[in-house]
């Protein structure tokens, strides 16, 4: 559809010099992927996490999406917050923070909840590899 209004320049930002674009190896064991599309419009997001099994943090993050302009900017916004955190502090990460920071339009919502779907696939895949790391994150303080 035509776009009512233009980008907001933090997007602009994240779509022309997209961070931490790429991927990793899927069968490592300290790797979780998690691969998501979005319903309202087909786009596809890739977003691999590599984690410190010491403290359950995020050491390295990749994405590839397949998508709008807004997804890209919101995959890339995305690993720049998750980057450091723990896995349940990056699961709790809302669609809305993103939307907010990017200022991004109502139409433009389901794009960013792509972002928050992929991050919350990669942390349920690497706890699938990794059981012990749950039971200490659930249990944990
Ligand atoms: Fe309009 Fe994706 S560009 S819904
Ligand atoms: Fe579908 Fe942006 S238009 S992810």
């Amino acid at each position: 559809h035509v776009q009512q209004r233009s980008y907001h320049e933090k997007v602009l930002d994240h779509y022309n010099n997209p961070r931490n674009v790429g991927s990793m190896s899927k069968t490592d064991g300290d790797v979780g992927t998690g691969l998501v599309g979005a319903p309202a419009c087909g786009d596809v997001m890739k977003l691999q996490i590599k984690v410190d099994p010491k403290d359950n943090t995020i050491a390295d993050v990749k994405f590839k999406t397949f998508g709008c302009g807004s997804a890209i900017a919101s995959s890339s916004y995305l690993t720049q917050l998750v980057r450091g955190m723990t896995l349940e502090q990056a699961g709790r990460i809302k669609n809305t923070e993103i939307a907010k920071e990017l200022c991004l339009p109502p139409v433009k919502l389901h794009c960013s909840m792509l972002a928050e779907d992929a991050i919350k696939s990669a942390i349920s895949n690497y706890y699938t590899k990794n059981p012990k790391a749950r039971q200490t994150d659930l249990g944990g303080t």
